[in-house]
């Protein structure tokens, strides 16, 4: 593999591929070349630093690294993330096939489909309000409490999914700072509000923090015995989830071959099956299955999750770019970059390969973003600009969901073309200079002015087009960026799904609580932490 990307490097250098812009200046067939289609979804990474030699080399690379042969392990239950002994099998959730999938030589399928019924029944009650809270109202508010995987997704799909909402309006609660819920708490009738605990471990603390103040919460108004009423949780860990008082009926459980950021697909959607309906959850779940088929099937030049982790695994180690900016042209996926933060970072931010040696090169880039537009009046000046080339991922829906402000579409439409137009074609000396002469600057005064006004251009990015964001179309997007990450993960050679890089923090929290109590003397601290606690607790009331 390290000479596939050593020869990747000096084809770069030799083939001049980071003159973009040259390359569209030299083939007018180059659109068509780099873009693939599937179904309505189109991919263009034209204007990314690629060419037929390029191409050539990363499907060499995919082939070396033996990309296939691992997704063949993933979707058939091997348990590929080795370091906890666990099958990744988040497919299998969304496996409308039906076709049986096997954990040490059991299907699970039945269980998959059984608690998908059994969420469906509970999100018909609440939606219909034949399951009421204690006073015997309909559910108005339902609140998801959990942190990472078990918050991320249910919040970000439920906000994009928005024109699809006529369940109960539907709060998150993840954060331990009690701010958060006290702010959620302050909006809702506890007579009326249905707790939804979301915890694959039911251990974490934040989430068994916010829980308990729920439960207090629905005691202190409506007495101990409605605590029952206005629960339900979504689980692996069932024994944990009977300790804390919640029904068994109200209970749902999922696996521990899904790994909490890829979770979105089982129970931990349920927040969502209550706002849109198990009918719109089911199409969810189809158009993350329709991505798994092509993802298995597709040649790798039409593959849309293999080009994309290639060209992300390209961008990384032979471009060296750190980071990706993630910036959808569409304000109901708000959320969604914050969500690919945990998927990508949390799956890829590695440094030790499968045999346990360094990685060679890097691992994940750092993912942010924000959506466009705002993004553009903020940031964009850095992407432009600034000395660090950052590829950017745009995406846009050809319709929204407001025909009645077409024009805003327009709109939004004719700014992320440009965006991708103005990273790729830049602005030359000469045309600042000529522009400013234009407008009657002298000549000196123009030749001082025009280098703050010249954009180097041949920035890369890659802008995704479909219909519409509808449940369908959301599902296809996460299942695309979840195998974007598993085929970059491969290349990297790493493990990417454990995540013991957040478990040190978790570990020292713990010890440190006592000492913030004020049980615990803090001298087995560093200098900086004693500090620090000491300026805290003396300023505390
Ligand atoms: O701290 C990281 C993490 O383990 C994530 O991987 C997970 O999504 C999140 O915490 C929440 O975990 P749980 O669902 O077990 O509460």
């Amino acid at each position: 593999m390290q000479a596939i990307v050593q020869d990747l490097k000096s084809t770069v250098a030799k083939t001049n591929a980071t003159d973009i812009r040259a390359a569209f200046a030299a083939d007018s067939g180059r659109f068509a070349k780099f873009s693939a289609v599937f179904d309505d979804l189109l991919m263009d990474y034209s204007k990314t630093a690629v060419n037929d030699e390029i191409m050539a080399l990363l499907e060499k690379l995919a082939d070396a690294g033996g990309v296939a042969a691992k997704r063949e392990e993933m979707f058939s239950g091997v348990a590929i993330n080795f370091t906890e002994g666990r099958a990744v099998l988040h497919t299998a959730l969304r496996n409308r096939s039906n076709t049986p999938v096997l954990v040490d030589g059991k299907d699970v399928m039945p269980d998959v489909n059984g608690v998908l019924a059994a969420m469906g029944k509970f999100a018909d009650g609440i939606r219909s309000g034949a399951l009421k809270g204690a006073t015997g109202k309909k559910i108005t508010d339902i609140v998801n409490i959990g942190i990472g995987g078990s918050d991320l997704g249910p919040v970000m799909v439920t906000l994009a999914l928005a024109p699809f909402h006529d369940g109960p309006r539907a709060h998150f609660v993840s954060n331990v700072d009690g701010a958060h819920i006290a702010d959620t708490l302050k909006l809702l009738d506890a007579e009326t509000t249905l707790f939804i605990v979301a915890s694959k471990t039911f251990t974490t603390i934040e989430t068994m923090t916010n829980a308990a103040s729920a439960r207090a919460f629905i005691a202190d108004k409506l007495g101990e015995a409605a605590v029952g009423h206005h629960f339900c949780a979504v689980s692996t860990a069932l024994d944990k989830v009977a300790a804390f008082g919640i029904d068994s009926d109200r209970i749902f459980g999922f696996w521990d071959w899904v790994g909490g950021r890829y979770s979105i697909w089982s129970a931990i959607g349920l927040p969502l099956m209550i706002a849109v309906g198990r009918e719109n959850f089911g199409k969810f779940l189809d158009g993350a299955h329709a991505m798994d088929t092509h993802f298995r099937t597709a040649p790798v030049r039409q593959n849309l999750p293999m080009l994309l982790g290639l060209i992300g695994f390209y961008h990384r180690n032979v471009l060296g770019y750190p980071s990706r900016a993630i910036l959808p042209y569409d304000q109901r996926l708000l959320r969604f970059p914050a969500y690919l933060q945990q998927l990508d970072m949390e799956s890829n931010g590695k440094g030790v390969t499968i045999d346990g040696t360094p990685v060679e090169g890097n691992s994940g880039p750092v993912v942010w973003g924000e959506p466009g537009t705002n993004g553009q009046h903020a940031f964009y000046q850095l992407i432009h600009q600034g000395t660090t080339v950052i590829p950017a991922e745009f995406m846009i829906a050809a319709n929204s969901f407001e025909p009645h402000l077409r024009h805003q579409h327009e709109l939004l439409i004719a700014n992320v073309l440009a965006q991708s137009e103005a990273l790729m074609k830049g602005r030359t000396f000469e045309e600042a200079k000529k522009q400013l002469t234009d407008k009657g600057m002298d000549d000196k005064q123009a030749d001082f002015i025009a280098p703050h006004r010249v954009f180097t251009g041949n920035r890369p990015s890659i802008t995704f087009v479909h219909d519409k964001l509808t449940p369908f179309a959301l599902g296809r997007l996460i299942a695309l960026y979840e195998h974007r990450v598993f085929v970059e993960g491969v290349l990297f050679r790493i493990n990417s799904f454990d995540q013991w890089g957040v478990e040190l923090g978790k570990e020292l929290a713990t010890g440190l609580l006592p000492v913030v109590e004020g049980k615990e003397s803090a001298s087995s601290h560093d200098a900086s932490t004693q500090g620090l606690l000491k300026a805290l607790l003396a300023a505390r009331k």
